[in-house]
């Protein structure tokens, strides 16, 4: 038992899919792995671990933000030896040519919050996802003809930032599209020598204003999930 997950030692894979919320770690646990068991309900924050074409794999909600998400990832880590966590969440695209439904592989993560300054003091640290997972994910999304993009995502402290223009000069500079998490699970991964990557699947368009619908966005869940699972 670690502070916030309530498993036994041994109770979880190495691999561990990190959705944000930890009722699509339900989902995933019931549609897509077999022999799965619930080894976490502390908070509501759902974890299951079951197989994926016969490889062991978990699924642990994270929560909202990096603060939350950094919790999860650090025991994970520290109390149950995940060597891969592989962020599965959805981003808003910053860039017309990104649309809706389109996967985003998150190459690195630039982020507003305070964390890493905590952690580096004045240094600004670059988080950016394991190499190897990130090229054998691409990989896998060719294949399956995914429409995917690979870049700089940023991961936004605010959902309903008080600056509502900042955004356009990270468009300028490159990022893709704004999330919530993945600069500081690239950190504490960095941080504890284990691979990270994020996948993430574009739910809204701040450039356009499209948006999906959650029957949509459910379509569009279930490609991300499977390629996630195809890294296992
Ligand atoms: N902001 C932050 N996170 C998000 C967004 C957004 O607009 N869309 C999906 N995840």
């Amino acid at each position: 038992m670690s502070v916030h997950i309530g498993a036994e030692k041994g109770a979880i894979a190495e691999t561990v899919l990190l959705p944000g919320d930890p009722l699509r770690a339900r989902y995933v646990a019931e549609n897509f792995l077999e022999d799965s068991i619930c080894y976490n309900e502390v908070r509501g924050m759902l974890g299951y671990t079951g197989t994926f074409d016969g490889r062991r794999v978990s699924v642990q909600g994270t929560g909202m933000g990096q603060p939350s998400l950094a919790i999860y990832a650090t025991e994970l880590i520290r109390e149950y030896g995940a060597k891969n966590v592989v962020r599965i969440g959805s981003c808003g695209s910053y860039r017309k040519e990104i649309a809706v439904r389109d996967l985003v592989i998150a190459m690195s993560a630039s982020t507003d919050s305070g964390m890493n300054r905590r952690r580096f003091g004045d240094i600004d640290f670059a988080p950016c996802a394991d190499f190897e997972l990130f090229d054998r994910c691409v990989t896998n999304a060719r294949a399956a003809g995914l429409a995917f993009h690979a870049g700089n995502v940023f991961s936004a402290d605010y959902f309903y930032d008080p600056q509502p223009d900042g955004w356009k000069a990270l468009a300028e500079h490159g990022v893709l599209a704004v999330e919530m998490e993945s600069a500081q699970l690239y950190t504490i991964a960095a941080g504890h020598g284990v691979r990270a990557l994020s996948i993430l699947t574009v739910s809204d368009n701040l450039a356009t204003g499209e948006a999906l619908s959650s029957e949509e966005r459910e379509r569009s869940f279930s490609q991300m999930v499977e390629l996630a699972l195809s890294l296992a």
